[in-house]
């Protein structure tokens, strides 16, 4: 897929994101990444109306080059590119449930949400831990983001939303939106005894589409 594709594709999976409601506002941010750089949403940019032509570019230092001014948040995306260097997408998102499973004190902080359906374990792998709580845009947060990738696909940010890679922009918007989908089966379920996948299960998953 070429630059001028890739970012017609951006807008479009943004766009459907928001219509969905697992973005608000000017909420959240995109990044894919090009043979010479990135492409990263611009800052307070709503994703539900991007301009393709608009969309930031980076260049493979994350240096902005092009388009609009990018996310404050283009720290996170580096140390997600950086820990996963198969990674060719990262969405950040503030979709109500994942964001609600951020803020629970009494969940596991490295798998708040257990593996309770075959997609979860496919699309967003085993290991979902938790990141403490920075305010957004604080740089101080890229060794945390950093470390945190280096395991998992996708992780929480403490009281604030997911951040999840994929190998390809399509492979990144599916993860979040069945992340979202987990964390509400988890909230719907809570307090209720459930039977969750055995490892047995998500080994086999693993094996499969891993
Ligand atoms: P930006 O508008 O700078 O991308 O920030 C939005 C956001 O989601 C902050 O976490």
């Amino acid at each position: 897929m070429n630059e001028t594709e890739l970012r017609v594709l951006l807008a479009e999976l943004a766009a459907s994101l928001f219509a969905r409601g697992y973005a608000v506002g000017s909420a959240g941010n995109i990044s894919a990444k090009l043979s010479d750089g990135y492409l990263m949403t611009p800052t307070n940019s709503s994703l539900g109306r991007l301009d393709p032509v608009r969309i930031s570019k980076l260049d493979l230092n994350f240096e902005h080059v092009g388009g609009d001014k990018p996310s404050k948040e283009v720290f996170m995306h580096r140390a997600v590119y950086q820990a996963r260097p198969d990674a060719g997408a990262v969405v950040h998102l503030h979709s109500t449930m994942a964001t609600a499973v951020s803020c629970l004190d009494d969940v596991d902080q490295t798998a708040p949400i257990p593996a309770l359906t075959p997609y979860f374990v496919m699309r967003v792998g085993e290991n979902l831990p938790v990141v403490p709580y920075y305010r957004p845009g604080n740089p101080a947060m890229e060794p945390a983001i950093h470390a945190a990738a280096l395991g998992a696909k996708a992780l929480l940010l403490a009281n604030h939303g997911p951040v999840v890679s994929g190998k390809n922009l399509i492979d990144a918007v599916y993860a979040a939106e069945e992340l979202e989908e987990s964390a509400r089966l988890f909230l719907l379920l809570r307090g209720q005894r459930v039977r969750a996948l055995t490892a047995e299960q998500r080994a086999e998953l693993l094996g499969h589409f891993g």
